[in-house]
């Protein structure tokens, strides 16, 4: 039996003739990749990729997108029936070991993650040193990197054992730290972990109870945030993702590299868009107004965008923003929430929907125009939104960052550039600089 050759891809130099044959290789699904690896050495080229469009940075088994399909797959299963059915730490177990639990394997998990939950004491001091109109996800950025000075035994990168436990505890104690954030910036006791609640009804309970007042979320809230918090989970080798690779690819502990992710998430275009979408809305103010903000996403000369929508993968529809919108509805019927600015939301989506321009580019409202809605209508500031996305989504940096760690070659994340500055000059002193 002979082995079925080896695909190439052959580039040609045009000016040269000279030629180089790439493997290209599959995987499950999606688009082949050509193996760039030996292309420097081959022909002294590097690629050129600024916002890597087109360029792979790891194989992964995790998460598959099909953004003309619209389709989101985590190890296999489809967004749409793990939010239907699972949980968000059936979900978590899922990402970071492969395989939906047995359901003792199940029960064990969420023992582990619900006896994580609490934080060190001492952890409450370093909120204190922020102001109380701190940004949450600038807190964020901090106490989540903090964790590395108190969680000291979790933190041998090399012990598959302490990755193990670093994972559960950033998992388990990143709600905890999320909620204390809010109640930091509110100026309100710190609400500890209730061990009977669920991991969703805990963390309501954490964000909203008072001593003087118990919160009791009704199980359709509930089942919302567990939703909300499955939907944002993992989402492959976006712009979070790939920072938390690249920061643990030198090495560094698992909570300074998820500290990493949360820097990139907040910004506007990523996970900070939910916020900013309610942000734009109050801008927008009337429903007369549509048609003038709208005018402005289409001109070039304007940095003004319509923030919840269009995606760098997606360009049909984004899976989690049908589910996301079903769960919206749900949730404001159960408020019996009547928000002007909600049908702000709703009448801007109508009008960009049937939009020429919307329409060509396939802008669609992505999961984080709904995601902002909905937790305006749970009671969250604005504030909180891009905090919640971290929440979530911890579990899927730290699966990816698990699975890197598992490699058996890790090497720095080294990207290349191609040097457009002057050529080398001389020295001029600082009498002769004209
Ligand atoms: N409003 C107006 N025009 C837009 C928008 C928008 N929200 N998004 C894209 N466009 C236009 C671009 O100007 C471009 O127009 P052109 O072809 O005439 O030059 C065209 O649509 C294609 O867009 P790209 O720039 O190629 O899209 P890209 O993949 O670079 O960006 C992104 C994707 C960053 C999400 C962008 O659509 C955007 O900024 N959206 C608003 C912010 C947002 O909602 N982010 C959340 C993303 S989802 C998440 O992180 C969970």
């Amino acid at each position: 039996m002979t082995d079925a050759p080896e695909k190439t891809f052959t580039l040609t130099n045009d000016q040269t003739g000279e030629s180089v044959k790439l493997p290209i290789v599959e995987g499950t699904y999606g688009p082949h990749c050509i193996d760039i690896r030996t292309l420097h050495k081959a022909t002294g080229h590097f690629t050129l990729d600024p916002s890597f469009t087109a360029t792979g940075s790891c194989k992964s088994r995790i998460t598959y997108i099909d953004g003309d399909e619209g389709i989101l797959l985590h190890r296999g299963y489809n967004i749409k029936e793990l939010a239907a059915e699972s949980s968000y730490l059936e979900t978590c177990y899922l990402l970071l070991y492969g395989d939906l639990p047995k359901e003792q394997e199940l029960k064990d998990f969420e023992d582990i993650i619900t006896q994580h939950t609490m934080v060190h004491e001492q952890i409450k001091a370093v909120y204190q040193g922020f102001r109380r109109d701190a940004h949450p996800m600038a807190i964020m950025c901090g106490v989540v990197g903090t964790m590395a000075a108190f969680y000291h035994d979790s933190l041998d990168i090399w012990d598959p054992e302490q990755r193990r436990i670093s994972a559960h505890r950033l998992i388990a104690k990143i709600p905890t730290l999320a909620a204390m954030a809010m109640k930091y910036s509110k100026g309100q006791p710190y609400v500890y972990p209730k061990n009977d609640l669920s991991f969703a009804a805990n963390f309501l309970h954490m964000c909203f109870s008072v001593p003087a007042e118990e919160y009791i979320p009704t199980p359709a809230l509930v089942r919302a945030m567990d939703r909300i918090l499955i939907l944002h989970a993992d989402h492959e080798q976006n712009a979070s993702t790939s920072t938390v690779r690249l920061a643990g690819s030198s090495q560094a502990n698992p909570m300074a590299c998820i500290a990493s992710g949360i820097t990139s998430l907040w910004g506007p275009s990523h996970g900070g868009a939910n916020q900013a979408v309610l942000e734009m809305l109050d801008e927008i103010g009337h429903k007369d107004n549509i048609p003038e903000f709208l005018e402005r996403a289409k001109d070039k000369s304007d940095p003004f965008k319509l923030m919840g929508f269009g995606h760098r993968v997606y360009k049909n529809f984004d899976p989690r923003a049908a589910v996301m919108k079903e769960s919206c509805d749900e949730v404001l019927e159960e408020l019996g929430i009547n928000d002007p600015q909600l049908e702000l939301a709703m009448e801007l989506e109508r009008i960009a929907l049937n939009d020429p321009y919307f329409i060509d580019r396939k802008l669609f409202p992505n999961v984080d125009f709904y995601s902002g809605i909905i937790l305006k209508a749970m009671g969250f500031p604005v504030e909180m939104f891009t905090v919640l996305f971290a929440v979530s989504r911890t579990a899927g940096w730290i699966s990816q960052w698990k699975e890197m760690m598992e490699e058996p070659t890790l090497k720095i994340g080294r990207p290349r550039q191609l040097y457009t500055g002057p050529a080398e000059r001389p020295y001029v002193p600082m009498s002769k600089r004209k």
